[in-house]
Parts: C-alpha cells; structure tokens; sequence
C-alpha cells in the first residue's frame, strides 16, 4: 500500500507529525518508501511553517506543492491543480488529509476523482456556522472519505446522522493531543516569558476572517483586550492576516501605545504551547487552542458564537464568550477573581491517537 500524508497550513503540522512517526515505527523495517508527506504550500512563511517542521521533528516533505496565498477559490484550485498530478506520478491507495483547511478539502476532492481512497483525520467535528469556511471544507471533505477518524464521539454521532457508514468511522482521540503530551516538556522550557512568572499572563489569539477583515468587530475585541490588560499583561502573537488588518483599520497604534499589551510576531509550536500551559487566561479564536487548553486545564475565552469542539464547553476548560466586547471582559474578570472551571480531559486524548489511525489503515485490504 501506498499513503500519501498531507498538510498544508500551520493547524496541520501537529496533526501529521505524530502520523508520520507511528507510521515509521508500526512498519517494522519495512520500506518507508510507501509513505509521502505533500506540503501543499498553503501557509509558507518561516513562522508559519518551517519552524513547526524543525520543533515538531517533521522531515523535509517529499513533494512541495508552493500553492501560496490567494482567495478560496484560487488557493483551491491551485491546490487541486497541483495535487493531481502528484497523484498521478506516485499512484497512492490511500491520501490521508487532516483538520479543515483548503488544502484538507482540495487534496481530498482530487484524491477521490482519481479513484484513491481517502481518510480523513478530526473528522465529524461541526459548528453548524456555513459562515466559516472551514465548516464547508468539513462537510465536503467528510462526504466523500472512505475513512473517518474522529476525536471524540459527538464527531461520530454527526457523522452517523449525516449518512455515512457506521463502518467507515472510527474514534480514535486526537492526534494534536499526541503532539502536545510528547512536547509539553520542551515547550514550557522554550517559552518567551519576557519577564513574567507562570500565571502572570495571559494569551491572545486572534486570526479568524469573521473577527479581523472587520473594523468595527476588530476594535471592539481590542477594546476589550485593553481593559483587560489593566489587570492581566497580554501576550498576543499575531497571525499576518491580523497584522495587516490592523494596519489597514488603523488600529496598530491602539495595540502598540499599550505598555501591557505585547504586540509578538507568530510564535512556532514549542515556545506558543510553553506560553499557553503557563498562562492564567487564554482569549483566541481559535479552533485548536480551545482542545490544548482544555488538556492544559488553563482557561481558555473562546471569541466565537458557535464551536465546533463544544466537548471542550462541556468537560473541559473553554467557554463561549462571542465578540461583543463586555461579555469578554466580565468572562476574563470572572477567571482573574478566581471563577475557574475546572475541566477534565476527553476520553482517548491520551497521546496515542496517531498510533490507532495507522493501526487501522494498515489493516485496510
Ligand atoms: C488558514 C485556515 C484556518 C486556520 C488558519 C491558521 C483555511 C480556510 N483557513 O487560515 O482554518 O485556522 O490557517 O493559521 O484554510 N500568510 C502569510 N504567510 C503564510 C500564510 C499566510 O503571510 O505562511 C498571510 C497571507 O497574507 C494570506 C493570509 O495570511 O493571504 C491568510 O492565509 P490563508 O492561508 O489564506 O488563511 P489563514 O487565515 O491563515
């Protein structure tokens, strides 16, 4: 059997890095010929990329695909057009795509055209929102794989009510959690504390279309950070789509005028994680922070009105708080006066997720 593994954004890489080991290791001296890594080239910045490569141990990807940056449209059909014959050239049985971003989506469309069976890992997770994109790359991608891992049984029940096959969904845990619990040693070591103690700080995250391409929704979440860091210094590292939308509103200023707020450049995984397991709040948007916090146990305020993790609501640490600028501040003042929940990891997050998808793929005649 043949696998082609891929990624393509920087939510990807800590999903296939522990794919590509248990898929070394399970092999036994076999050849490891016949398992690919296909960078699409999706995020490519060195922050955004080859840094969570060298921190993650990922090696070089065999076929880089240099899609870049562009519209939805463009950037996924750019992927599919690159995709395809990298298909044709290697002839897979099996492309595995992870998460939800256009790469997942693309290489999962063209894959199954090509008649190549498809596995889709973090599979049935829905936020019910056809304003995300990533909600469309969910559904499109889950209805045509042939393989579905999910990380937590809410996952299944979507996907069994939507049609798909008993047979074909597996719950397995969650391959991000594998990363984490590997790497967590490491990571606290190599956060950029810049002077603060563990507990001292908290972390701001902010990146999502619906939340940075406008104004006034921008500046009222920036409103609310400055209130909070009266009380709590705010690190926040900066996806480039939130850099360039504060400069275009205006709004750099407001965040570098503020002694408490540190404006950082996008942080690569070890030093990111090491600054979340050490933070005493967590503020983002986005879809990843709200599971590593809830395994963490660090309280995360989640500037979204819907999630399509609501396992981390329910047992674990995170909690809704939309964008509206007052429930974010009564939310974080609510954790400052030492409101904590106390949550609980999901069943199966256990650091050996990774290990369950190769296991069955492997055994897939
Ligand atoms: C993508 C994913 C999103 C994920 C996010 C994490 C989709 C639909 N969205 O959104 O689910 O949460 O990644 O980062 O796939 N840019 C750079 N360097 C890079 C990559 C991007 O400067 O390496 C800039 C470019 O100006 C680009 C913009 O960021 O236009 C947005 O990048 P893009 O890949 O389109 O989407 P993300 O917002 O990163």
């Amino acid at each position: 059997m043949k696998y082609l593994l891929v990624a393509g954004a920087r939510p990807n890489f800590m999903k296939i890095a522990p794919i590509h080991r248990a898929f070394l290791t399970r092999q036994n001296g076999r050849s490891t010929a016949d398992l690919l890594l296909v960078h699409t080239g999706q995020h490519y910045s060195r922050n955004m990329s080859d840094d969570f490569f060298r921190d993650l141990g990922i090696p070089e990807p065999d076929i880089n695909l240099e899609v870049g940056s562009g519209s939805h449209a463009e950037q996924t059909a750019r992927v599919m057009m690159a995709f395809e014959p990298a298909c044709l050239e290697h002839h897979p049985d099996w492309v595995i795509v992870v998460g939800d971003v256009n790469s997942t989506v693309a290489c999962a469309i063209t894959a199954k055209k090509l008649g190549i069976r498809v596995a889709h890992v973090e599979a049935g997770l829905r936020s019910r929102d056809m304003s995300m994109p990533e909600e469309i790359n969910r559904l499109c991608t889950d209805a045509i794989s042939d393989l579905l891992f999910t990380t937590d049984t809410t996952a299944d029940e979507n996907l069994r009510n939507e049609g798909v096959a008993a047979e074909k969904i597996h719950f397995v845990g969650n391959t991000m959690i594998d990363t984490l619990l590997r790497h967590i040693n490491r990571a606290r070591e190599s956060a950029p504390l810049n002077g603060h103690r563990q507990g001292s700080f908290g972390v701001l995250t902010l990146h999502r279309p619906g939340n940075v391409d406008s104004r006034p929704v921008l500046a009222g979440i920036l409103g609310a950070v400055g209130r909070l860091a009266e009380r709590l210094p705010i690190l926040f590292p900066a996806h480039p789509r939130t850099v360039k939308n504060l400069e275009a509103f205006g709004l750099l200023d407001f965040v570098l005028s503020n002694p408490n707020l540190h404006l950082m450049e996008p942080l690569s995984y070890l030093p990111f994680i090491g600054l979340v397991a050490q933070a005493r709040l967590v503020v983002t948007d986005s879809g990843g922070v709200q599971e590593e916090t809830t395994v963490l146990g660090v309280p995360c305020l989640t500037m979204r009105p819907n999630t399509e993790r609501p396992i981390t609501c329910q047992i674990g640490t995170n909690v809704l708080v939309g964008t509206n600028p007052d429930k974010i501040c009564e939310a974080a003042f609510r954790v400052l006066d030492g409101h904590l929940r106390k949550g609980c990891v999901p069943e199966k997050w256990d650091g050996h997720a990774a290990e369950r998808i190769v296991d069955i793929l492997l055994n897939q005649v």
